[in-house]
């Protein structure tokens, strides 16, 4: 039971709005714009916010809302759309303004209000709409504006709030304090003290709900979502239900699979299948260099490994099938919340038939579906799985497969191993590592000449690479202090005999990508 409840006009950052709120410590819960009275009796929420819109208010088929919601004796905020679509409804007006507002916009309280409660007078908002309200109904006060138009009402017959701006988006100054005041000061609402706590009951309650007693199965990675979902999983079901299966392609990091088994142990998984798929993995890539073709490869021996491998387990044919996919991984597919279509995880499953045929029997469970990479990190740290799992730098799906340049087997998988690991024990032990947002070494397959005492050695190169980065779309690189590369490459030469030579890569994104296949 949701203490707000949010209806959603279709706006981009609806979901956001859910999240502030469940960060300040409240429940909310998302429906659709055209939900009933009667169902919103049902939910019995403490207050209602109207999301915002791409649409325009007097658009055919405008997202809308029963009128009769407003006689609910609920305190009710409406966000850009949300205040347009009221004021329409109560005879206001509203219409396509010369200058449309988008980005940064000051605006000014002229009214005190509960809803204002410690906030500046001045303060610099996040607006996007093309339409603005010109004229508002009798039955409002204005509380605010920016350029001579309202930026904020309220309607004391309705119970109603309206913001022309966005404050749940984080260029909103004091906007999330605004979202509080309507929760705390105005629905009169108490934050939970622990949120992330409440975070896994609810999720663990849905997971509890949708499984109940069958049977579900999981692909860990090694990653920090499929690791958090399982354990989320472990945590809300019989753990005796729960299979956790773990492909060993060979092109993972240093020890990998044995930490990974030793996590899930941890969280007291009974059921962990670690599939060694070395051979298969090497023997496909055999001789095959071109780094598009080696992608497709794993990508697509990735899925018959998987499907050949579940078909051996004891498992029921209508088995739950679960996943690690975020709330980013859906936006990333251009859907909004509402109309989201579930997009696969590239890494394990791109065109799965198993993923795509769990989803369309209503098999496919998605616990984290509703987080944020940081909400998971939070979430795994809650449930017990290590920080340097929680932290750890991204790691591609192909592996070591893009990071042995050409022709990848065993033997140079082997020597990258234990460069990278020297190379990441380094950065952890120079508190370097949560600095950087990805660091790894890469087998550059380009013999030299060195010597080692005082015999002459031919041995290949390792090129360091380490960027920083927001979400690997652009990166720089770290500044090393030279001493630290210095030390670095001094180890690795020195404890790898393969490598005769090591070199750091200085190349931005763009114009190189952060891997060099
Ligand atoms: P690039 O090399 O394109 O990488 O600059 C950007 C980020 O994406 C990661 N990456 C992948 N991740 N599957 C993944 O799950 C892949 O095939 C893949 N290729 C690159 C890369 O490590 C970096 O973080």
């Amino acid at each position: 039971m949701s203490q707000i409840l949010i209806l959603d006009f279709g706006s981009q950052s609806t979901h956001l709005i859910q999240r502030r709120l469940q960060d300040l410590g409240y429940t909310a819960s998302i429906v659709p714009s055209h939900i009933s009275v009667s169902e919103i009796k049902d939910k019995n929420p403490k207050a209602i916010i109207f999301s915002g819109s791409p649409s325009s208010v007097y658009e055919n088929n405008a997202p809308n809302y029963d009128i009769a919601i407003l006689e609910l004796p609920l305190p009710k905020l409406g966000l850009c759309y949300g205040f347009q679509c009221t004021v329409h409804h109560l005879g206001g007006k509203v219409e396509g303004a010369p200058i449309r507002e988008y980005g940064e916009c000051p605006v000014s309280i002229l009214k005190e209000d509960p809803l204002f409660q410690n906030i500046n007078k001045e303060f610099i908002t996040w607006m996007s709409h093309g339409d603005s309200i010109t004229n508002l109904p009798e039955s409002f006060t204005l509380l605010a504006e920016s350029n001579t138009h309202p930026a904020a009402a309220h309607c004391p017959q309705y119970h109603f709030w309206g913001l022309q701006f966005h404050p749940e988006l984080v260029h909103s100054q004091q906007g999330t304090e605004i979202l509080n005041n309507f929760a705390q000061h105005i629905a009169g609402l108490t934050p939970t003290a622990n949120t992330i706590a409440h975070t896994f009951h609810t999720i663990s309650d849905e997971v509890k709900a949708q499984i109940g007693d069958d049977p579900v199965l999981i692909l860990v990675s090694g990653g920090v979502d499929s690791s958090v979902a399982a354990a989320v999983l472990l945590k809300s079901l019989d753990p005796n239900k729960v299979h956790l299966m773990y492909i060993d392609t060979g092109l993972m990091r240093k020890n990998e699979t044995e930490e990974i088994r030793h996590i899930l142990s941890q969280l007291n998984a009974q059921h962990i299948h670690i599939i060694n798929a070395k051979e298969r993995f090497f023997s496909s890539l055999k001789g095959i260099s071109d780094p598009e073709t080696k992608r497709k490869i794993i990508g697509d021996l990735f899925v018959s490994v998987t499907m050949d491998e579940v078909q051996k387990l004891d498992l029921p044919t209508d088995f739950f099938l679960a996943q690690g996919t975020l709330y980013t991984d859906l936006i990333e597919s251009g859907k909004g919340v509402g109309t989201k279509a579930h997009i696969i995880k590239s890494h394990h499953n791109v065109n799965s038939p198993l993923i795509i045929a769990k989803r369309e029997s209503g098999k496919l469970v998605e616990p984290l579906k509703d987080l944020y990479k940081d909400n998971a990190r939070s979430l795994g740290l809650y449930l017990g799985i290590p920080e340097t799992l929680i932290f750890r730098h991204p790691f591609p799906g192909p592996g070591l497969g893009v990071r042995v340049l050409g022709d990848v087997d065993p033997e140079k998988c082997r020597i990258l191993q234990e460069a990278d690991a020297i190379y990441i024990e380094e950065l952890r032990k120079r508190e370097l590592y949560p600095k950087i947002w990805q660091a790894f070494a890469v087998f550059v397959p380009i013999k030299s000449v060195g010597v080692a005492g005082d015999v002459r050695k031919y041995g290949y190169t390792i090129a360091l690479r380490a960027v920083c980065s927001v979400d690997g779309v652009s990166a720089d690189i770290y500044d090393f202090e030279m001493k630290d590369l210095r030390e670095i490459s001094s180890r690795i030469t020195n404890e790898v005999p393969e490598v005769a030579r090591v070199v750091y890569d200085i190349s931005s994104k763009p114009p190189a990508t952060i891997e060099w296949e």
